[in-house]
C-alpha cells in the first residue's frame, strides 16, 4: 500500500493542518425575537433556549453576545394581533415599535450587522406573505408595499434587508425604491431559494404567524415559496435576485437543502447565506434533551456539514451557543 489516508489523521496538529473548512463565529447571524413591551423574556416552547425579548432586555442579550465575538443579527416582530388587518398596514407604519428598536439598536450597537425581515406575515390578519384577495395571494400589488416597507426599514437603519416572502420581482422594486430615496448604502439579503417546508413551526410558534384556518385562504405557502422537490428552479430564482441587484443569496431551509447550497456555491460568486431554520434546530435540542445526542458534538458538526455545502453565512438559532463553545465556556 503507497496510498494511506489515514497518515493525514494519526494526531491532532495533523488533523487541524489537513482541516479544509473552518466555521467561524463571524460567519453566523442570530436571529432574534422581539415583542413590544417591557421586561419581557418569554423562552418559545417548540424551541428551548431561545426567547422573545421586550426591547431593554433584547440589548442585555445582544451586549451579551457582542461580548462572545458575535456581531451579526437579523430581527423579527411579534405584532400584536388588533394591530393585523388584511393588507399589513402596521408593516408601512413609521411608529411601528420594531422599527424603532432597529434604531435602538443600532444607536447602541453601531458596529453590529443588523438584518430586517420584509414580508406581510407578521402584519397579515391571515397569516400570509402578501396581500389575500379572493383567496389568491397577489403579487404585484404586495411588491408595491414591499418596495413601501424597504425605505422605511433602511430609514430605520437596518443594514441589510432580508426579503422573505418569495413574491416575483420584489427585489427589484425594493431596491430601486431604496436608492430613490437616498438608501443605496443598505444592503439586501433575499431569500432567493425558500421552500415551502414543514420547518418553520417553532418560527411560527415564536411570533403567532402561521397562515389562518379558514375556508377560502390557503393555508399553506405553498403558491409562493418553492417546491421542495425542485432543484434546477433555485438556480433560476438565483438569477432573477442577482439581476434584480441582490447582494447576498440564501437557500432556507438548510439541511435538508444541502443540494441548493451547492448548486449556488458553484454557480453565483456573491456570498451565499442559509437558514438552519427553526424546525431544524429544534429536532437537534429534542433529541439532546432526551439523551440521544451530545449537544456539543452534534451542533457544531450540523452547522460546519452547512458551511462544507457552501454557505459562507448561517443563520442560526445556535450561533450563541456556538460561539461559547469556540470560547471554551461551558454550555
Ligand atoms: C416569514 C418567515 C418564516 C421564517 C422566516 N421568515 C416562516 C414562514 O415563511 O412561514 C422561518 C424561519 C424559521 O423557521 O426559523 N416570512
Amino acid at each position: 500500500m503507497n496510498i494511506r489516508p489515514r497518515r493525514n489523521r494519526r494526531g491532532s496538529a495533523i488533523r487541524d493542518m489537513v482541516q479544509e473548512n473552518r466555521l467561524n463565529v463571524s460567519n453566523l447571524v442570530f436571529p432574534l425575537f422581539i415583542e413590544d413591551g417591557q421586561n419581557i423574556k418569554v423562552e418559545i416552547p417548540s424551541l428551548p433556549g431561545i426567547f422573545r425579548f421586550s426591547l431593554d432586555l433584547l440589548l442585555k442579550e445582544i451586549e451579551s453576545c457582542y461580548k462572545l465575538g458575535l456581531r451579526n443579527f437579523i430581527l423579527f416582530p411579534k405584532i400584536k394581533e388588533e394591530l393585523k388587518d388584511l393588507i399589513g398596514s402596521y408593516g408601512l407604519d413609521e411608529n411601528n415599535y420594531y422599527y424603532k428598536a432597529a434604531s435602538k439598536i443600532k444607536q447602541n450597537f453601531p458596529d453590529i450587522v443588523l438584518m430586517s425581515d420584509v414580508a406581510l406575515d407578521p402584519y397579515s390578519s391571515m397569516g400570509h406573505d402578501g396581500i389575500v384577495r379572493n383567496g389568491l395571494i397577489v403579487n404585484d400589488e404586495t411588491v408595491e408595499t414591499l418596495a413601501a416597507m424597504s425605505v422605511i426599514q433602511a430609514q430605520a437603519g437596518f443594514d441589510y434587508l432580508g426579503p422573505s416572502d418569495m413574491m416575483d420581482g420584489r427585489i427589484e422594486h425594493m431596491r430601486i425604491a431604496m436608492d430613490d430615496a437616498g438608501h443605496q448604502n443598505t444592503g439586501i439579503i433575499s431569500y432567493t431559494a425558500k421552500y415551502a417546508s414543514a420547518f418553520y413551526g417553532p418560527f411560527r410558534d415564536a411570533l403567532d404567524s402561521s397562515p389562518v384556518d379558514l375556508k377560502d385562504v390557503p393555508k399553506d405557502k405553498k403558491t409562493y415559496q418553492m417546491n421542495p422537490a425542485n432543484r434546477r428552479e433555485a438556480l433560476l430564482e438565483a438569477e432573477l435576485d442577482l439581476a434584480e441587484g441582490a447582494d447576498i443569496l440564501m437557500v432556507k431551509p438548510a439541511l435538508n437543502y444541502l443540494d441548493i447550497i451547492s448548486d449556488l456555491k458553484q454557480n453565483f460568486t456573491v456570498p451565499i447565506a442559509a437558514y438552519h431554520v427553526s424546525g431544524e434546530c429544534a429536532m437537534l435540542i429534542a433529541a439532546c434533551q432526551n439523551g440521544w445526542l451530545d449537544y456539543e458534538q452534534a451542533m457544531p458538526e450540523t452547522l460546519l456539514s452547512i458551511h462544507r455545502a457552501g454557505a459562507d453565512i448561517i443563520l442560526t438559532y445556535f450561533a450563541k451557543d456556538y460561539a461559547k463553545l469556540v470560547l471554551g465556556h461551558s454550555l
